[in-house]
């Protein structure tokens, strides 16, 4: 059977080497770093839910690997776009667990992290992908179809910049982005 679906997570909460490998049904215990490292560079993957660690560097190289291994069809989905109040924006869950606890007395679990800074990032340093963010009754996604970019140039680009460098275009991005329309 050929590969349905793949999981990658450093820290498995489930016994996933009794499943893996059956049914087309891949699991990695690796950081997604690693996983990218390791695959064919020319493989790709028609849907790519990114979910993982909840700060936005991350989950903005999570992004750059993504849109590397993805086809015209493929959809990228990312969680953690909308956060539900300012203290699931805090980049530890103890803070924002701690914060919300000690202002507001209510005992709430739900983080985000500052993962919603990818979206005025990448309207800003990838403007050649069109994104959507879905808000509804469930869980908000930001969805980005690769196959709407205008210049195949551009994700290349950006990953040729040192990471400092991304680092200090990404502050200046995030604050000039409440100007930025978002596509
Ligand atoms: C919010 S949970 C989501 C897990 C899963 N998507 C789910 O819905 O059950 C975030 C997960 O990201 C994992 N994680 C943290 N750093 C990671 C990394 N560098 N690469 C891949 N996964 C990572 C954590 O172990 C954790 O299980």
């Amino acid at each position: 059977m050929s590969l349905l679906v793949l999981g990658v997570d450093p820290e498995f909460r489930f016994d996933w080497s009794s499943h893996h490998g059956k049914d087309g049904i891949e699991f990695h215990q690796c950081s997604i770093d690693t996983f990218f490292d390791s695959i064919d560079p020319a493989a790709t993957y028609d849907l790519i839910f990114v979910d993982g660690l909840h700060t936005f560097e991350q989950t903005y190289r999570d992004i750059l690997h993504a849109l590397r291994h993805s086809h015209p069809c493929t959809v990228i989905a990312i969680d953690d776009t909308i956060p539900c109040d300012v203290f699931s924006t805090s980049r530890s869950l103890d803070d924002c667990v701690g914060m919300r606890y000690s202002l507001t007395r209510v005992a709430d679990s739900r983080w985000h992290g500052d993962t919603y800074k990818v979206v005025p990032l990448l309207t800003a340093f990838n403007n050649d992908l069109r994104l959507i963010t879905l808000i509804d009754a469930g869980n908000p996604w930001t969805l980005i179809r690769p196959s709407l970019a205008q210049r195949p140039g551009a994700v290349r680009d950006q990953e040729r910049l040192p990471a400092p460098s991304i680092h200090r275009s990404a502050q200046s991005a995030l604050a000039g982005a409440s100007s930025t329309p978002l596509r």
